[in-house]
């Protein structure tokens, strides 16, 4: 077994899954050694950002066995965004199967059980082919490459600083819901102005009245108030996480703590005792502060992992890894 993770960074694997679409179906799927693409320079993807991509992991349990979190929901999820972006649909048995081929083509790249180390899946789909014009591209292909990683927040799991940012990654009737390559463009700028600032990473705010907190650039938010609920923002811009999907039914089931989707807004951030941002990559990220407009707010929980946020990671974590039982069949083991 090859343990190779090096916090969120990418090291080419054995295998990558290669579809191609053309003249209105899709071909066999094919497991590829190399993982460069040769597309037309007039792609849709390159000029237009007609693409789409799902992320999800592969973890290594204590008997050795290698199991998937919830990738059917990321197969639904991805056919909303191929939708969105006028790509063809990949159905989901053909997507989970896509996954698995993968992950067990790589095998070798799966971290030992524990340590927040984990396979990385990244199922995406671009448009390709000669075009020049504003349309659908006139082919496509459907992807899946995968990578060993730790940590996206570098080093051990504890409260991290963020900004807000005055750039919006989304409109309001716009992209925000669906995972496109568009709106993770649209925040570099945001991003990298927040980590040469010295934050781990920048918070966004709705877009209609950049009064409310919608989420970070790669994680949703969440809170936990001083009468101890989870609360996390609702909005039709954001990415429905399943991490934050994951982490509502064990706050509500497992903790007893009532569930609130609503607003937060950024000037009374009074309420809460806890707050963190949650993804696939950023798993659970505790975040100890939030500066805006000059002012930095510090949370109760800022130099170590609050109460409840570390029992929604163990939790969380543990059903991942396979130590904790599955409460409502999110694991496939391969
Ligand atoms: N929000 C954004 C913008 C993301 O990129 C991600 C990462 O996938 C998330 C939230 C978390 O979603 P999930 O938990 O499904 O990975
Ligand atoms: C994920 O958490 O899977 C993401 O897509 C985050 C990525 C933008 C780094």
């Amino acid at each position: 077994m090859i343990s190779k993770a090096k916090g969120f960074t990418y090291q080419k694997t054995n295998m990558i899954y290669i579809q191609k679409w053309k003249d209105g179906v899709w071909g066999e799927g094919k497991l590829e050694t190399s993982d460069q693409f040769t597309i037309s320079g007039m792609s849709t993807s390159l000029h237009y950002g007609q693409e789409c991509f799902e992320g999800l992991k592969a973890y290594r349990r204590l008997d050795g066995k290698i199991q998937l979190f919830r990738v059917k929901d990321n197969a639904e999820r991805f056919q909303m965004s191929c939708s969105y972006m006028m790509m063809p649909i990949i159905e989901v048995d053909v997507f989970i199967e896509a996954v698995k081929k993968t992950v067990l083509a790589n095998a070798d790249f799966i971290p030992p059980h524990g340590n927040n180390e984990a396979l990385y899946i990244r199922p995406f789909m671009i448009g390709v082919g000669n075009n020049l014009g504003l349309r659908p591209a006139p082919e496509f292909i459907f992807s899946v490459i995968v990578s060993p990683v730790g940590s996206y927040f570098e080093g051990e799991v504890r409260p991290v600083d963020m900004s807000v940012s005055k750039y919006d990654r989304a409109a309001p009737n716009g992209t925000g819901h669906v995972k496109v390559g568009g709106n993770y463009a649209a925040s570099l700028i945001a991003q990298v102005q927040a980590r040469k600032e010295g934050f781990a990473d920048c918070i966004f705010l709705d877009p209609k009245t950049h009064t409310k907190i919608e989420e970070v650039g790669a994680a949703n938010f969440f809170g936990i108030t001083k009468d101890k609920k989870y609360i996390t923002p609702k909005s039709p811009s954001i990415l429905n996480s399943i991490t934050n999907r994951s982490l509502k039914y064990l706050a509500k089931n497992h903790l007893g703590l009532e569930v609130i989707e609503g607003e937060i807004f950024i000037d009374e951030l009074d309420h809460l005792i806890e707050a963190g941002a949650c993804g696939t990559a950023a798993t659970i990220t505790p975040i100890g502060s939030i500066t805006h407009n000059g002012h930095k707010h510090v949370f109760p929980a800022h130099d170590v992992i609050g109460e409840y946020t570390k029992k929604l990671f163990d939790l969380l974590t543990g059903i991942q890894f396979g130590d904790v039982e599955d409460p409502q069949g999110w694991i496939t083991i391969l």
